[in-house]
């Protein structure tokens, strides 16, 4: 398992614990910045999550910045990103059955570590159900869609 992920400043605590407490587990864990407090701006870092995922280097992609929200914005202007901001261990769980996501997003003002985890883990352990298929295809659809 290869999971790509990605903060700005507003949410690097968060990334190092989640990277912390994924690295013991067999995942190959992609740092993509950013380091430290300095101000960023996250579209830049949704797009280097996006684009290892849409690449197919990574399983799936966790962006992270104050509230998840913006980040979950920015990635799914990228085509071929599905992203979901999660905020508790059911979204999570949903956003792999229902929409088969494959960014999740979570605030590092609005999500404690521990509860980040579970929410993680609870997106990797669920399965996507393919009854949704035709609602994806719709979605993907919309992509290049002028109309
Ligand atoms: C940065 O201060 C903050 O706006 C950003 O992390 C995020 O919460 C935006 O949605």
């Amino acid at each position: 398992m290869r999971i790509a992920i990605g903060s700005d400043h507003a949410a690097v605590l968060l990334k190092t614990r989640v990277i912390e407490a994924l690295k013991p587990l067999d995942i190959d864990v992609i740092d993509l910045g950013t380091e430290g407090d300095q101000s960023v701006d996250y579209p830049d870092f949704a797009k280097k999550v996006a684009q290892a995922v849409v690449s197919k280097s990574v399983d799936f992609g966790i962006a992270m910045c104050g509230t998840g929200i913006g980040i979950s914005i920015a990635a799914n202007k990228v085509k071929g990103i599905r992203a979901a901001l999660v905020y508790d261990t059911l979204t999570a769980r949903l956003a792999k059955e229902h929409n088969n996501a494959n960014v999740i997003a979570m605030g590092g003002r609005t999500t404690t570590p521990e509860d980040a985890i579970m929410m993680i883990e609870a997106f990797m352990n669920a399965k996507f159900e393919t009854r949704h298929q035709k609602r994806i295809d719709k979605i993907t659809a919309l992509e290049g869609d002028r109309s």
